[in-house]
């Protein structure tokens, strides 16, 4: 391998292959950052150099589809099978493995765990790249994001056209009180705060604190289901920022302000494998666990919440103590939850 100050090279004949994986991560990061940029802009540009109407055409779209993030939003199943997923997928790996099967006559509320930098274990639920379509063909699954994702123009289509909506509690209530069944919602639990703890090798959960969530699945009667990524916390390095540091201090009063950590982390570069903001490519396998029954319960008492709770934490913790071993995780690298 070549390197120049101390940055690894890629070397200049890579396979057709990895090259075409690295594109389809280029075109989620592109999706994901680009298109507040493109958008900022575009369309500026656009509205004062005669495209006007299309600016305005789009303004009165957006505005009578404010609400469609909290309504179960439209998902486009061409979109979410198209090739890029795919060799997204393929770049780390990300693998998917279920231990159960989902029933298509329930609800179900996904409990995704950890959630890394940027949570790419999410990806596997919001695209056929690793044949979810195939392995839960009646099930509609819906992945859940921070409210702030749908006030960005044209990225909030492309969210909703795959699936994604905004994880406020109205939006999880209109999913998975949906009388159809066969709904699921895929939400990462721990949040921003848990991004502040991706640290590589260290599986620490927000968690402790975290009830709203079995309390919307106590109301609506949606069986939990418990979801943990291993892999999820190698694909980046973060800045140490140990508890009670001044930049965790500084990280924390940021996230309280807008809700989104400022993570300080690096990955590797498009032509080099240490300096850059792209992933890692290291493998990525997400194992479902199995659903845990939940009766539906109008007005869930304090006590019924707990009880739930710590059902979900002790299947969350079996499932990570079962399947460890098999990523690579030694023995005594245990949960830790917060
Ligand atoms: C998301 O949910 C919140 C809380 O219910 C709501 O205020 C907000 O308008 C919703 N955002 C979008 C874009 O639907
Ligand atoms: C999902 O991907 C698999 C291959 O991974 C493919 O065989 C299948 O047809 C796709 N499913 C749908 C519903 O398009």
């Amino acid at each position: 391998m070549t390197s120049l100050l101390g940055i690894k090279l890629a070397p200049a004949r890579v396979p057709w292959k990895r090259r075409l994986q690295t594109a389809g991560v280029l075109y989620h990061f592109w999706a994901n950052s680009f298109t507040i940029v493109l958008v900022l802009l575009l369309f500026p540009l656009m509205f004062f150099c005669g495209f006007a109407p299309i600016v305005i055409a789009y303004g009165i779209w957006m505005w009578w589809d404010w609400n469609s993030p909290y309504k179960g939003g439209y998902v486009s199943k061409w979109l979410m099978n198209m090739r890029v997923h795919k060799w997204f997928c393929r770049y780390f790996p990300i693998s998917f493995h279920t231990t159960a099967d989902l029933p298509p006559d329930q609800n179900y509320l996904i409990g995704m765990h950890p959630h890394g930098v940027i949570a790419v274990s999410a990806y596997n639920f919001m695209s056929n790249g690793t044949g979810v379509m195939d392995l839960f063909p009646k099930i509609n699954i819906h992945t859940c994001t921070l409210v702030g994702n749908f006030w960005v123009p044209i990225r909030r289509e492309w969210l909703m056209l795959h699936g994604i909506i905004n994880c406020s509690k109205e939006s999880l209530n209109h999913v998975l009180g949906d009388s159809r069944k066969g709904q699921a919602a895929v939400l990462v639990v721990g949040g921003a705060e848990e991004a502040l703890d991706a640290h590589p090798r260290k599986h620490i959960l927000t968690l402790q604190s975290r009830k709203g969530f079995i309390k919307i699945a106590l109301e609506n009667g949606a069986h939990l289901v418990p979801c943990f990524a291993f892999g999820e916390n190698d694909l980046f390095l973060l800045a140490s920022n140990k508890e009670g540091s001044l930049i965790r201090r500084v990280q924390s009063f940021v996230k309280g302000l807008c809700g989104v950590s400022p993570v300080i982390f690096y990955g590797r570069g498009i032509f080099n494998y240490n300096l850059g903001m792209l992933p890692f490519r290291k493998p990525l396998n997400t194992v479902l666990g199995k659903p845990i029954p939940v009766q539906k319960t109008i007005k869930p008492t304090q006590e019924q919440i707990d009880e739930l709770h710590s059902t979900y934490i002790r299947e969350l913790t079996e499932l990570y103590e079962e399947h460890k071993g098999k990523y690579g995780i030694p023995e005594e690298n245990k949960l830790i939850i917060r």
